[in-house]
């Protein structure tokens, strides 16, 4: 090892210097461990932000317990509006490629989802709504209060008539609410869809 070798050695690993030419590489392992330190810092002065780190004791552990800082309470009709674009992800819209998701409230809090069902011969498709309805319908359900559908289109997708149908038949006049995947696009009374129905009054 020469004198020369010697004074860097301290800094050039010796595995590196016999390589030769490979002192190259050092600078970008240097970069890199310089990169991946900054990055550690910066998680822990995150951590630290998150657990209070300020306080830390004269040993320098932090504490436990975790701050919880106030949240904006969920709305239930944001909770419904959520339902519905979480169910709208399993749509099978091949066809028309547009996906639905439907969330129907029952009188006592619960939520049922549904999402568009497509098919080849195009007729035998089901809306979001309907499947929500179905789905509900069949697990017991009979009192609802409100559905949310939700489209990923500017203009908000409403129910269409055969659901509007079904809709009132099984759950009477409640609250539709339509939305996109940001906010909500319209309130109305399935009555002020559905004017002049036809139901079991009439029969
Ligand atoms: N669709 C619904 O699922 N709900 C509506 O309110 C309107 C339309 C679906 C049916 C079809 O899969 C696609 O949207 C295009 O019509």
């Amino acid at each position: 090892m020469s004198g020369s070798d010697k004074k860097k050695g301290s800094r050039w690993p010796q595995r590196e210097r016999r390589a030769g030419g490979e002192r190259r590489a050092q600078p970008d392992r240097r970069a890199a461990a310089a990169r991946d330190g900054a990055g550690k810092a910066e998680e822990r002065r995150q951590r630290s932000r998150r657990t209070g780190g300020e306080r830390r004791d004269e040993q320098g552990w932090e504490p436990l317990a975790v701050e919880v800082t106030a949240v904006e309470p969920f709305s239930p009709e944001e909770a419904l509006l959520t339902a519905a674009r979480g169910a709208r992800e399993f749509a099978q819209a091949h066809y028309s490629t547009i996906k639905v998701g439907a969330a129907l409230e029952t009188a006592d809090g619960q939520i049922v989802t549904g999402c568009n069902i497509e098919n080849a011969t195009y007729g035998l498709t089901l809306c979001a709504e309907r499947v929500a309805l179905v789905k509900a319908l069949s697990e017991g359900h009979t009192v609802f209060i409100r559905i949310a559908v939700v489209a990923d289109t500017d203009a908000p997708t409403p129910p269409c008539g055969p659901c509007r149908q079904l809709l009132w038949e099984y759950c009477g006049d409640i609250d539709v609410i339509l939305g996109s995947l940001g906010t909500v696009s319209g309130r109305h009374r399935l009555s002020a869809l559905l004017p002049l129905p036809f139901d079991r009054r009439l029969l």
